[in-house]
């Protein structure tokens, strides 16, 4: 299991000795949550840019980029610059396939992995045939916005489908979950499938990262 610490609620005033002690504890990604306050209600794209300058600056760990924004091309673009693992984006937000497929393809074209994000309420029955495009498909076990929630139980049922999906049709994809994990339901999502798993709340609040982000792993 690889762990992909979401930075969002990172206190700005000690940020870089906690981004320093997140390398040190050996988080495999910096998770930057990129909200646009129109996708969803918070915005945090300046402070995640500002985060990800300090990143590229002090460390070499890859950036796992969430946008949870509307337009999706304009953020592709400004999050590209700093060269992350991937970036992954709304299934919802697009308005039709060939938009969405427009999107990965230009991720990808810049020598960036292609990520899709499904919200709860989206059924995996919608992406199954955008599988092939993608590198990365980011399960949201919380509704996205915000961190610090529950995660939902019934999301962790669409991770199993994936997986069989998956596995069934040989296809090289991650299965990365997101919001409300933590050491108590990560065996959960372990057994569904998972094979990365974003935290933000669970390990920020530790107070040892190695320990905890040790324990998310084993
Ligand atoms: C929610 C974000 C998640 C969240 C994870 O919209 O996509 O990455 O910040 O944080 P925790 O682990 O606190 O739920
Ligand atoms: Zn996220």
């Amino acid at each position: 299991m690889e762990v992909s610490t979401s930075i969002l609620n990172v206190k700005k005033e000690d940020c870089i000795q906690t981004f320093y002690n997140l390398e040190t504890a050996k988080t495999d990604y910096f998770h930057i949550d990129v909200m646009d306050g129109e996708f969803v209600p918070n915005n945090t794209s300046e402070l995640m840019t500002e985060y990800c300058e300090y990143l590229k600056s002090i460390t070499n760990v890859p950036l796992d980029v969430h946008l949870m924004v509307k337009d999706v091309i304009s953020y592709i673009k400004s999050f590209m610059i700093f060269e992350p693992r991937n970036i992954t984006i709304h299934f919802e937000a697009a308005n039709d396939k060939k938009e969405l497929l427009g999107w990965l393809a230009y991720i990808k074209e810049n020598n960036v992995k292609a990520g899709i994000s499904i919200k709860p309420n989206t059924d995996i029955k919608e992406i199954l045939d955008i599988l092939p495009y993608i590198h990365t498909i980011l399960v949201m076990t919380v509704e996205p916005g915000k961190g610090g929630q529950e995660l939902m139980p019934e999301t962790i049922e669409k991770i199993k489908k994936l997986r069989e999906y998956i596995d069934k049709n040989n296809l090289d994809i991650d299965i990365e979950a997101d919001g409300g994990i933590n050491l108590d339901n990560v065996g959960l999502l372990k057994e569904a499938g998972c094979n990365i798993i974003v935290a933000g709340t669970c390990i920020l609040k530790s107070d040892n990262f190695k320990e905890t982000i040790e324990k998310l792993k084993a």
